[in-house]
Parts: C-alpha cells; structure tokens; sequence
C-alpha cells in the first residue's frame, strides 16, 4: 500500500477564540501559539483590542502575545463580521464586564439568532436590548458595575457551546456562581480551557446530556501561562473526506482528538472508510493526536445519523453529505434543524448545491435524505452562499475523479481554513500520481 499523504491543518477556531478571550482577562501577559489565520478569529482578536486588551498578532502569524486590560474602554461599536462564536462568547463576556456596547455583524451574522444568549444574560440582569430586528444583531449592552449579575441556574432547551460559552464568561468575569444544564453534549472547549488555567469548573455528560458548575469568584483562581492551540478536527474533516472520495489515504497530525468534535470519523467508519486514530498527548487541557482516512476496502454504504449524537458533528454534516453522493443506498441526517441557522441554511444550501451536481436529495425540517449514486460523476456549479463550510464540503466533492463541481465563492474559505485549496490540490494530485503509478 502506498504511504499516507500527510497534510497539516490550522490551528483550531473554537479553541483559539476562548484562549484570546480567556488571555484578555487573564491576570498576566499570555502567549497563545497555533492560531489560524482566519477571519473569524481575527473578528474576536480585534473586538478585544477594541475594548481595550493589546492584541499583538501579525498578518500571516500564527501566535499573539495578549495583554489584558487594565481599563476597560470600550468602542462604541464592536464588528463581529461573519462569526457566530465572536458574536455570542463577546455577548456574556461584556455583559459580565458591564461594558456599554454595541455587537453587530456582516449581513449573515444578522439574521443568526442572539435571543439564545441574551434571554438567559437578562435573566442574570444584563441590561441587553435589540438595536434592529428583534432576537438579532445589532445588540446594545448598557453600562453596568462589574459583579452586578445574579447567580443563575439554567436548563438550556439547545445544547450549544456558544451559549455556555457566553454565559460561563459573563459569571466568570462577575465572579457570579453559575450552574447549566444541556439538552445534549456540546464542545466543551471553554471548560477545558478554564479547568487547564485552574478555575474549578466542573463539568461533563449527565443523561442525556451535560452539566457544568462554576463557583462565585473562580476568576481569583484563573493563572496565565501560554497555550498551544491543536489542530483543527473540522477543517481536518474536509481533507480527510476528500482522501477518502479521490481513493487516497490522508494523514493529520497534531489533530485536537476531543469526542465533543470527532463523532464524525465514527461516521465516516460507519460509511465505509478506514479511520484510524492516534493519541499523542495533551495541549491545554486537550486530547491531540493523529488521523489516518482512507477509502476501505469495499465501496461505501448509506448511514443513518441524528439526532442523539448530532451536537459533536454539528459543523462536520455538510461532509458527511458529500460522503453521502458516493455511498450504495440512501443517507438520512435527521435532528439537524440547528443547521438552518448557521452562516447559511445549510439544510437548505447542501439540498441546492446537491441537486447543482445531479445528486438526488430530500430536504425535510430537520434534516437531509441523500441518494448515493456511486456511478455518476457529480457536475455543476454550486452557490456557497458565501458559507465556508459549504464552499469547503462541494470542493471536496470536486475531487472525485472526473467530476465537474464548481464552487461560486472559493474566497469564503478564509473564515476558518485561507489554505483550504492549496491543501485539497495536494489530495487531488496524490490520487493522479497514484492512477499513474
Ligand atoms: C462553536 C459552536 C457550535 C459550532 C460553531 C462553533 C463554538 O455552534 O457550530 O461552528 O466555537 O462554540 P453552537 O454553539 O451554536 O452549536
């Protein structure tokens, strides 16, 4: 068999969101190494700045030195572009600051819902009120004296990492207790990251989902030291599918291996591909390791998926769908309805951008019926809707051999992974060196 090709993948966007803002209220200077270079990270590193922290992060780098803040200033105006992360950490943080504010955002980030993280915020006593459309950004944040907020105990009706996120900031930076409990498992990146820094958070899965407590005052237990963000499993997940689809198998190292991101390689097995995974050690109070995809031995097959386990391969399902148009039979994705309010409806974007290449789909409220149909050769121009993730999953799809797939707005891809087609160019000439070999 021949060797893997092995690629590498930026650092993760989840994870080096929080360590920018845990560093901006950190008590000392931190440095934070393995950033990617992506639009929606740099969203949060400029909000920061613009409140007041030093953001020291050149173009191209990838590691900040962050000093934090003696003294709050706050712009008026805070732009969160297109990130959704940005939008909602930046909510709780400057509500548990007392910051006055204004969030906004790009035209997409406009229509995603706020009212998930600005309820529960009012009901800890965040003065919070919408500047445009109801439930959406534009926000304001009235000025407030810090360790004005309540203790709050709450039970989410979504299993979202933004919302815990948020809300674990505001108490954190308030030095308010703060007790959650999720309908489902979300990432739990934040926790990590604050339990790693010494804050006694705990927190883990509760049936039939998860549970978190914060103690008052945990800031005082909060220490800096510098941080090394893993790779990307999401971004990994785009590269490894397209191994798998150009009959190539493709290695990752230094991958972030925890569970809450990596349920969509068990889905990959599930299809067929081999998978095999690597543990190499910790970073940050994270698993990171290596992962191996490639096709197996036999053809894919059509799988089942949601809505148990949907929350730890939320952002991975426009590649499973991709995998899906190669697979024998048919692929239902069900309990996705969080999909349609993502940077796009991407219910809605994957079913026209599926039926752009002559692939058979069945769009329904909460999810996706995909028709495999292995012996056609997709072909079309897809619309990304301006949608990274989806621009990402129909370029993957590309690299069937001899497929036609166009995408509208390759640029898009800058939101989390700038080098996403170099790397998928490498996958594509792997797999015609090895039809010539
Ligand atoms: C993210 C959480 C998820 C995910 C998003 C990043 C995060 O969103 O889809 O890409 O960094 O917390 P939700 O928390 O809304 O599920």
């Amino acid at each position: 068999m021949r060797a893997p090709l092995e690629l590498q993948v930026p650092g993760d966007k989840s994870i080096a969101h929080r360590a920018l803002i845990v560093a901006a209220v950190a008590p000392e200077p931190m440095q934070v190494t393995g950033l990617p270079d992506a639009a929606d990270v740099r969203s949060t590193a400029a909000a920061l700045a613009g409140i007041g922290a030093r953001v020291e992060w050149e173009a191209g780098a990838t590691n900040a030195q962050v000093t934090p803040a003696t003294d709050w200033r706050p712009d008026r105006r805070v732009d969160c572009g297109n990130s959704g992360t940005t939008a909602r950490l930046l909510t709780g943080l400057f509500a548990g600051l007392g910051l006055e504010v204004t969030l906004d955002g790009d035209a997409s980030l406009r229509r995603r819902p706020m009212d998930r993280v600005v309820y529960p915020l009012q009901a800890m006593g965040a003065r919070i009120t919408y500047a445009g459309e109801a439930e959406h950004l534009p926000i304001r944040l009235a000025a407030r004296a810090t360790g004005h907020l309540r203790v709050l105990r709450y039970r989410s009706r979504v299993a979202s990492a933004q919302v815990k996120s948020a809300l674990v900031l505001a108490a954190l930076v308030s030095g308010m207790e703060f007790e959650m409990w999720e309908p489902g498992r979300s990432r739990d990146h934040t926790e990590r990251l604050l339990r790693h820094l010494g804050v006694p958070i705990e927190f883990g899965p509760e049936e039939p989902g998860a549970h978190l407590h914060l103690p008052a005052e945990a800031r005082g237990s909060l220490v800096a030291s510098d941080l090394a963000v893993p790779g990307d499993p999401s971004s990994a997940a785009f590269l490894l599918a397209a191994g798998v689809l150009a009959g190539v198998a493709v290695t990752i190292e230094g991958v972030l291996l925890n569970a809450t991101r990596t349920a969509y390689l068990e889905a990959f097995e599930r299809f067929g591909a081999e998978v095999e995974i690597e543990l190499q050690g910790q970073r940050g109070g994270e698993p990171v390791g290596r992962i191996t995809a490639g096709p197996g031995a036999a053809p894919l097959t059509g799988i089942e998926v949601g809505p148990e386990g949907i929350p730890q391969l939320i952002d991975e399902l426009p590649v499973l769908a991709m995998l899906a148009t190669r697979a024998e039979g048919t692929t239902r994705i069900r309990g996705a309805a969080e999909l349609r309010v993502k940077e796009s409806d991407r219910l809605a974007a994957l079913a026209a951008g599926l039926q752009a290449v002559g692939v058979r789909v069945e769009e329904v409220d909460d999810g996706l019926s995909v028709v495999g149909s292995p012996d056609s050769v997709p072909a079309g121009a897809v619309p990304a809707e301006g949608d990274h993730r989806i621009a990402m999953a129909f370029g993957a799809l590309g690299v069937v051999p001899g497929a036609g797939v166009s995408v509208d707005d390759r640029a898009c891809v800058a939101i989390s992974y700038p080098g996403y087609w170099e790397a998928l160019e490498r996958v594509v000439a792997a797999a015609s060196a090895g039809a010539a070999s």
